[in-house]
């Protein structure tokens, strides 16, 4: 599987990592190997070579530098764009994890169209095409006969997309409800210990849980992408962002955390789908409430079904590792299906 990735922030980095570390696991165990024959970054170069990358050496060098430091060797391509790099560059999957961009999608809905256009399955934990374009490339891939992956856009690696469309498949799904954001429940589990907003979001962001600009995750406007790319894959409804009551935590003091704690509650931002529509919003749930033990940046969903009633997934919401292994997982069941 030959792989060319866009984006090598925390995500890109994760996914790499995993490159490197699971490529025995992959081989001895699924018969899978990978080449990654081209990255690029927005502001730190692009690489190509057919024969592929080493991606510890990538890791290495671009925790200080750039990709121009990774060393010369016969045949590499240096500073092509992102749109060069998935035309010409040979290879068989575009993993897509540039920065979300939920006002148009781009750059990263031109570099999905263009790997579809020619002939690349596309991996991606980039939650605006799927959001805003999840129709239009859903068509294009299956006219292209190509695959178009997206688990880790909700929850990153915990598979709450492929439990709705693949192992509830035969259920119907009426209702989606939970924690679809990492960052905005790690600060309201740190500020119930003592942290202000201001420290608990520093810390959201250095541990690359948080978009680079935050205020889509203290705002509601990532957990509303969630929403959206839930409604339009698992409900089959298109709904746009200005149809759902969106809204965050950032109006929250440490007097409210204090007051909900007095009273045996707790804030969560809880985003909803239904048949309907759908909303995120803060809200204060009893202690008790399974929601309500829900803490850092574990995320959780309740699926409500016809045939199984509630089904409950908690796990990992974001982090490198956590959106990497989303990615792998797409990779993997991308390699199952071939
Ligand atoms: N910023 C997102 C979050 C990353 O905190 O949940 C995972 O989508």
């Amino acid at each position: 599987m030959r792989i060319v990735l866009i984006g090598f922030g925390v995500v890109g980095q994760g996914f790499a990592a995993l490159l490197r570390d699971k490529a025995a696991y992959l081989r001895d165990s699924l018969g899978l190997t990978t080449r990654l024959v081209g990255v690029y970054t927005h502001t730190r170069g692009s690489l190509y070579h057919a024969d592929g990358l080493d991606p510890n050496a990538l890791l290495t060098i671009i925790k200080a530098g750039t990709l121009d430091d990774y060393p010369y060797m016969p045949g590499l391509g240096r500073s092509w764009d992102a749109l060069r790099l998935i035309r010409k560059g040979e290879a068989d999957v575009l993993v897509e994890v540039s920065p979300t961009n939920l006002i148009d999608a781009q750059p990263a809905l031109s570099h999905i169209r263009a790997a579809l256009e020619s002939g690349m399955h596309v991996i991606t934990a980039n939650k605006g095409p799927i959001a805003l374009a999840y129709d239009d490339l859903r068509k294009l891939a299956a006219q292209k006969k190509r695959h178009l992956r997206f688990e880790a856009t909700v929850m990153a690696g915990t598979p709450s997309i492929r439990l709705a469309m693949q192992s509830l498949a035969g259920c119907t799904i009426t209702a989606a409800r939970g924690i679809l954001n990492g960052t905005t429940n790690y600060i309201l589990t740190q500020m119930e210990s003592g942290k202000t907003y201001a420290e608990a979001l520093a810390e959201a962001q250095a541990l690359g849980y948080a978009e680079s600009d935050p205020t889509a995750d203290v705002d509601g406007w990532d957990a509303a992408a969630k929403a959206l790319i839930l409604a339009a894959s698992v409900f089959n409804k298109r709904l746009g962002l200005d149809e759902l009551h969106v809204s965050g935590i950032s109006h929250l003091t440490p007097e409210h955390i204090w007051s909900a704690g007095e009273a045996n509650e707790r804030w969560k931002l809880i985003a909803e789908v239904t048949l309907e529509g759908g909303k995120v919003e803060a809200m204060r749930l009893p202690k008790s409430h399974p929601l309500a033990s829900v803490s850092g940046a574990t995320n959780a969903i309740t699926y409500t079904t016809d045939l199984l009633g509630d089904v409950t997934l908690i796990g990992a919401g974001a982090g490198s590792q956590q959106t990497g292994f989303g990615i792998l997982s797409d990779l993997i069941d991308l390699h199952r299906s071939r």
